[in-house]
């Protein structure tokens, strides 16, 4: 290799490395233009000055929930200050008690002051303050499954939503944000009638949705030639069969990071299998150690794509090995048997056929 080849200590392959860190927010948010445009209309209300209309945003995780809301909420203190956004996240604020304390904080700019009945207290404050600013709030709580593992959903919303009765204001909307819906049916009446969430679904992604947002956080975090389509390509396919667009931005960022150790002024096809193994590496538990050659071949085709059905995986095993359906059928059966995978019938559109997971 030349040394005009190679990458220089002070040289980086990162235009921008931000751009593939977790709290990152997407200057081309796409593929979800429905999706904002629900959540901007049950926002509206707020803006005229009346109460906003609950929200409820489910789907999949690495949909885009938890972004859509932060960019909207950035939008929203952008414009006129009538209606005051707060995102919570209830795996860090999970009982009634923080999540007030948190809102006061976003509203009043300090922390509640601390005295004998605090929650009444800070509620009392809160809404008092609001009212006296003639400002609206919307409250986005993200991770609302854990409120309900808490047992303190009911009363988290109801305290949120039933204010105008004890403190005489009402301009409060909640966004609750979680992967499953069907945790709704577990909340109280009283809750049930005062949260009546307008749903929004966040569905995963096609493989050409993912293919446009991983390039464009290629475009933005990237200097140009680092990354060719074909490789792209090959991280999309990835990302899908992982389910999870999480995986097609790490990916991208672990194997510039594998390349730029190697010295090289692009990302390999060997830069990005690499990553991609040690991502997948948590699947294999020691008892893979002790497989055979086949065996493990297998295991490694399934653990790179589960949930699939059969006919796929044979597919990938005999262009890997050679081998016909015959041993397929023995080396699925051992690998069951040794408790690695899970193969369950199905009724599929071309008859019975079984699906293959990992245990
Ligand atoms: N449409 C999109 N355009 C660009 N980036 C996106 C898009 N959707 C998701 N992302 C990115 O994918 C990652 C995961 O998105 P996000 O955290 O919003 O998912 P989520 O639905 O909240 O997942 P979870 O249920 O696990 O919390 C983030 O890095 C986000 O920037
Ligand atoms: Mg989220």
């Amino acid at each position: 290799m030349k040394t005009k080849d190679l990458l220089m200590d002070e040289e980086s392959l990162f235009k921008d490395e931000n751009v593939f860190t977790p709290n990152y927010i997407p200057e081309d948010f796409v593929h979800r233009d429905s999706q904002l445009e629900e959540i901007g209309l049950s926002l509206k209300p707020g803006l005229r000055g009346v109460n906003p209309v609950n929200a409820l945003l489910h789907g999949p995780p690495g949909t885009g929930k938890t972004t859509a809301v932060r960019f909207i909420f950035d939008k929203l203190k952008e414009a006129s200050g009538k209606l005051i956004p707060v995102y919570v996240n209830c795996e860090d604020f999970s009982t009634p008690y923080s999540i007030f304390a948190r809102i006061y904080e976003a509203v009043l700019g300090v922390s509640p002051p601390s005295t004998g009945k605090p929650l009444e207290d800070v509620k009392e404050r809160l809404f008092r303050q609001l009212k006296k600013e003639d400002k609206g709030i919307v409250i986005a709580l993200d991770e609302l499954d854990r409120l309900f593992l808490e047992k303190n959903v009911d009363r988290v919303l109801v305290d949120l939503l039933k204010s105008h009765a004890t403190y005489g204001y009402d301009r409060v909307g909640v966004i609750g944000i979680m992967i499953k819906d069907d945790l709704m049916a577990e909340l109280d009446e009283k809750a049930r009638s005062v949260f009546n969430p307008g749903r929004v679904l966040f569905p995963q992604y096609e493989p050409g949705e993912i293919r446009d947002i991983l390039a464009n956080r290629a475009r933005h975090g990237f200097y140009d030639g680092v990354l060719d389509d074909e490789l792209l390509d090959d991280i999309v396919d990835k990302t899908h069969c992982k389910g999870d667009l999480r995986v097609g931005i790490d990916l991208l960022r672990r194997s510039a990071l594998l390349a730029e150790r190697d010295a090289s002024r692009k990302i390999e096809q060997g830069h990005v299998d690499k990553a991609f193994g040690s991502l997948s590496e948590f699947h294999r538990d020691e008892a893979s150690s002790k497989l055979s050659e086949e065996e493990r071949s297998l295991l490694d085709i399934i653990t790179e794509c589960p949930g699939r059905m059969s006919g796929y995986f044979f597919m990938r095993f005999r262009e890997k090995t050679g081998a016909g359906v015959k041993k397929y059928n023995e080396i699925v059966k051992r690998l069951e048997k040794q408790g690695l995978i899970k193969a369950e019938y199905k009724k599929g559109v071309r008859g019975r056929s079984r699906e293959i997971r990992l245990s």
